[in-house]
């Protein structure tokens, strides 16, 4: 039997003044997933996550998630959702027990003083509650913010680029605590800029000029790149790049530190391009997987030449 899905929608649509920016995005996505959104700045994620939930209504297509339809039962939706919106913040003149109260508050929550302590007790921060949000690091109070979406224990977490600034000890954390709450049921959608965080879900799509590119686990989408990679390093190999970029055969050379990878979709093309530095003294080759980041980098290239 296929497992319950949490999101299951189609051909979803947005226009904003007359220009779309989300366009035929269909997407279905099981309970207690950990789902991410990736795409450059402008590509559509934040429309779309806002879109999936009912929070924005679509110029077309149609969907449920969690259950209730998101263009008529956008109230009932909401309840069960907890987002933390891109460039959240705390009330940093309240305390951290009070930035908790507050949200409970609003929420109409019951039992709401051991709710708040439960919350506290979970974050580990406890003996800090009359501390003031503003003067926690950049790291705390992003997992503040997380107890304070998640304190009416919603079904369903949108993270809207939770921890854009943070270091990565503090991200790493905050990545543990998401997927603790996935392990008790809830599903997770999160939209990031960064590599390693796409690796810690269980499921990525990828995003430009609004239109979804590629979805999968991440060997999939790797795989699905057809790309072929070679490890380039020694002396001079991240100047190679300048040089390599742009002859036939090669699709992207990308510098990693002092590294560099050269890519390509044809593997004989590819190393027909590079036989001329092979035996290059001073520099080593070598076969190696493509990065995500080669992958979405060359999903970009291609989607500038077929849609601009
Ligand atoms: N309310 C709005 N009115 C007009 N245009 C909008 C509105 N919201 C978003 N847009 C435009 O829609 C496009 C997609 O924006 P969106 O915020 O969804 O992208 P994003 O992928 O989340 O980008 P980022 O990585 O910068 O957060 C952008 O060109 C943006 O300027
Ligand atoms: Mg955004």
């Amino acid at each position: 039997m296929n497992p319950p899905l949490a999101i299951d929608v189609e051909g979803l649509e947005k226009r904003f003044d007359g220009r779309c920016v989300v366009r035929d995005f269909s997407i279905q996505v099981p309970k207690g997933r950990i789902f991410g959104f990736l795409g450059p700045n402008g590509s559509g994620k934040t429309t779309t996550i806002r879109m999936l939930c009912g929070l924005l209504t679509p110029d077309a297509g149609t969907g449920r998630c969690l259950g209730f339809d998101i263009r008529h039962q956008a109230a009932a939706i909401k309840r069960r959702v907890g987002y933390m919106t891109q460039r959240f913040s705390l009330y940093e003149d309240l305390t951290i027990a009070e930035n908790l109260d507050f949200v409970a508050h609003v929420y109409g929550l019951d039992r709401r003083r051991a709710r708040v302590d439960e919350a506290l007790e979970q974050l580990g921060l406890g003996q800090r509650r009359r501390q003031l949000a503003g003067t926690l690091s950049g790291g705390w109070k992003q997992r503040l913010a997380l107890a304070t979406c998640v304190l009416h224990q919603p079904e369903l977490l949108l993270l809207d680029e939770p921890t854009a600034g943070v270091d990565p000890k503090a991200r790493r954390d905050f990545w543990d605590h998401i997927h603790a709450l996935a392990q008790g049921g809830m599903t997770v959608l999160v939209s990031t800029h960064y590599m390693d965080e796409a690796e810690r879900c269980h499921e990525i799509c990828y995003l430009a000029y609004g239109r979804l590119l590629v979805r999968g686990t991440v060997p999939e989408v790797t795989a699905g790149s057809g790309l072929v990679t070679w490890l380039v390093s020694g002396d001079g190999a991240d100047a190679l790049a300048r040089t390599l970029h742009n002859r036939p055969g090669i699709a992207m050379a990308v510098p990693f530190g002092s590294a560099l990878h050269v890519s390509g979709t044809d593997a004989a093309a590819l190393e027909a391009a590079i036989a001329p530095w092979r035996h290059a003294p001073g520099l080593t080759w070598s076969r190696t997987e493509p990065s995500l980041e080669d992958v979405f980098i060359h999903l970009m290239d291609s989607a500038e030449d077929n849609f601009q």
